[in-house]
């Protein structure tokens, strides 16, 4: 069987880290509310950078650890929400930077679902015997979206960039399963406005909160438990593999309480979910790839483990990948 597989991984996180008491100083907010509430302890936020210089420090670490040269990258993918410009894409600009000058490049945009459908779109490129390697990284500026004012959305959210490198194996290892979803009909319920609606010919209010995250809170808690549940349990039940043959279970870190639900239901202990929000928050697309390279820099991840990756988002969108290490 034809498949792709992840050969390594890396990450670019900036240095700065902001503590639940920082967020205190500054707003009317305490630790003991985000962290009963969220699970987060701190997060990591830009000291000013773009997208594109944390998505480059990911690039750089995957390709220094798969040993490839930049010339040799067939495709290049990010997800994000919070790329440098509307155009070029954000992975154009890794292209730029690290010298993958035969690279096709494209960035998806699928909220917190990000990185699971651009593996899914890379794998489809390199089934098909199109490109035989690609690049996926997912990354977030979150902080420069989020409005600092608004307590119940800024303090969940955070900065990063991570991904892997995917090749072409004709191996047992690789992306065994998939299942994608998207629910449009709800986009209400988490948006960020890029454009201000207005136009040289249109007089409409400016909009004062252009760009800012907006979030109906119960409402994504309410579809996040439901789907993780319901998405993993398709997967297993199309891939003929039972829950207890997957060593981790890697959600999308938006809220620890979500992931404590969605096991309760799944009827699996929390040990078998690999959880970093504490040190990360909410960092949408990059939250996955930051959380399988935390595990794979720990030697959590050895050859022929079977992993769960789930993502959940804005959209709303979901995601699961059923991965053999
Ligand atoms: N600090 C202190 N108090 C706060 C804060 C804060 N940062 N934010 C809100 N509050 C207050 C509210 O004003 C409210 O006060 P009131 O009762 O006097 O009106 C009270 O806390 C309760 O607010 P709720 O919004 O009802 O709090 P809730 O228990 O629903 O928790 C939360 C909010 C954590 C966002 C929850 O709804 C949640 O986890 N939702 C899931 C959504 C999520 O995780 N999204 C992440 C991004 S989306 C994604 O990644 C898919």
């Amino acid at each position: 069987m034809v498949t792709s597989r992840i050969v390594a991984t890396g990450a670019g996180i900036p240095s700065q880290v902001i503590t639940n008491d920082d967020l205190a100083q500054i707003m009317d907010t305490s630790d003991e509310w985000i962290r009963q509430r969220t699970g987060i302890g701190e997060r990591h936020i830009s000291g000013g950078e773009d997208l594109s210089y944390y998505t480059t420090k990911a690039a750089r670490q995957i390709i220094e650890r798969a040993g490839i040269a930049p010339e040799d990258i067939d495709l290049i993918v990010v997800a994000t929400v919070t790329a440098d410009y509307c155009t070029p894409s954000a992975a154009c600009m890794v292209q730029k930077e690290i010298g993958a000058v035969n690279a096709v490049a494209f960035d998806v945009t699928a909220a917190c679902s990000g990185f699971l459908y651009g593996v899914s779109v890379a794998d489809k490129f390199i089934r098909c015997g199109v490109y035989k390697n690609a690049l996926v990284i997912g990354g977030e500026i979150l902080s420069k979206i989020v409005d600092w004012k608004d307590r119940s959305t800024c303090v969940l959210f955070g900065d990063g960039a991570a991904g892997v490198l995917l090749e072409r194996s004709e191996s047992q290892q690789g992306i065994l399963m998939e299942e994608l979803g998207a629910k449009g009909e709800d986009y209400a319920v988490l948006t960020a406005r890029r454009l201000a609606p207005a136009n040289a010919f249109n007089e409409v209010e400016p909009q004062t909160e252009c760009g800012h995250v907006t979030m109906d809170g119960r409402a994504v808690f309410k579809f996040a438990t439901k789907k993780i549940v319901s998405s993993i349990e398709n997967v297993l039940e199309k891939s003929g593999v039972s829950k207890d043959e997957i060593t981790y279970f890697i959600p999308h870190q938006a809220n620890a309480r979500i992931v404590e639900v969605a096991a309760k239901k799944l009827k699996l202990p929390m040990d078998r979910f690999y959880i970093n929000i504490e040190h990360y928050g909410n960092t949408s697309a990059a939250s996955i790839p930051i959380a399988l390279n935390e595990m794979n820099e720990k030697g959590l991840l050895h050859e022929g483990d079977k992993l769960i990756l789930c993502g959940f988002g804005g959209g709303l969108t979901w995601g699961t990948l059923l991965i053999q290490w």
